[in-house]
């Protein structure tokens, strides 16, 4: 099922509007005036409406079908050949003017999350974790809708916990009506391991798969599941996950307020940082990544 790419099919005015909400949601329990700071200018009624319309788009489709099939257009990574720098650059053409509230771009933003990471003394490849976590967000720029590339991820193939945000939306969704998917555990058996469960569409599983050859399985788990929000703030699914899963997830579970609360007021200096960066990235990736 390919929907058109339309302003029926993409409500947030800009696909950070997610993360915003997600802040909201989850507010820094550190320094609340820093939550609110990141709302400025911003028209919270009119935000609310478009989130809630694209989490009825991303709850509606995300079906188990809908994965198995971008799955099959993604996963052979055939669309486009880049290098690194050409890949940050063509990543940061994903800018939003029309949002008066996008002030950081993409690199911004990972570089915030990154240097965080740095300076709290964290080894080098959870700097590049930060530092890449969101480059899977290029699906936007492949023509895919927004509820395929961000927002909250979850399982599919079994029951939409009703920790996920909106879960009445899941009404919508085939999947809920089919007796094989529809129970708590589904085509899954207890505590299979996340391995062996599909997550919904998006920029998280995307890198992962791009990436999974070359970091410590630590990143992979923060790259993989780092918005699967039911899980590592909620622990809606303890009953698919292993023992590993589980010791893997204290990463995942660490990694989440440098995404969520890494914003400081003067944007960091790309130029001055990219020396450092270049030597990271070259170290643990190969020097063209394939989209
Ligand atoms: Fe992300
Ligand atoms: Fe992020």
């Amino acid at each position: 099922m390919k929907k058109p790419n339309t302003i029926e099919n993409n409500p947030l005015k800009s696909i950070e509007d997610w993360e915003k909400d997600l802040l909201k949601r989850y507010p820094d329990p550190a320094d609340h005036n820093k939550s609110k700071e990141a709302y400025r200018n911003y028209e919270d009624g009119d935000r609310h409406d478009t989130v809630k319309e694209f989490y009825r788009l991303n709850h509606q489709y995300q079906s188990y079908d809908f994965v198995l099939e971008k799955e099959k257009e993604f996963l052979s990574f055939n669309k486009k050949e880049m290098g690194f720098w050409e890949a940050v650059d063509f990543l940061n053409t994903l800018v939003d003017d029309s949002d008066p509230d996008t002030d950081l771009d993409q690199l911004q933003h990972l570089l915030q999350t990154s240097e965080a990471i740095r300076a709290d003394g964290h080894p080098d490849w959870f700097v590049l974790t930060g530092f890449i976590h969101d480059f899977g967000k290029v699906l936007c720029l492949f023509g895919e809708p927004q509820w395929a590339v961000v927002g909250d991820t979850f399982p599919v193939g079994c029951q939409f916990s009703d920790k996920i945000v909106f879960p009445e939306f899941f009404d919508l969704n085939p999947d809920s009506q089919n007796p094989e998917l529809n129970t708590k555990y589904g085509i899954y058996s207890p505590n299979c391991g996340l391995d062996q469960v599909k997550m919904s569409w998006g920029h998280d599983e995307y890198l992962f798969q791009m990436v999974k050859d070359y970091l410590p399985e630590e990143a992979l788990y923060m790259i993989r599941y780092h918005s699967f929000y039911a899980q590592h703030k909620e622990n809606a699914y303890d009953h698919l996950l292993n023992d590993h899963d589980k010791a893997m997830f204290e990463w995942v579970k660490k990694f989440n307020p440098y995404d969520l609360y890494s914003k400081v007021p003067t944007p960091p200096d790309a130029k001055a940082l990219r020396p450092y960066y270049e030597d990271l990235v070259a170290k643990y990736l190969p020097s063209v990544l394939k989209f």
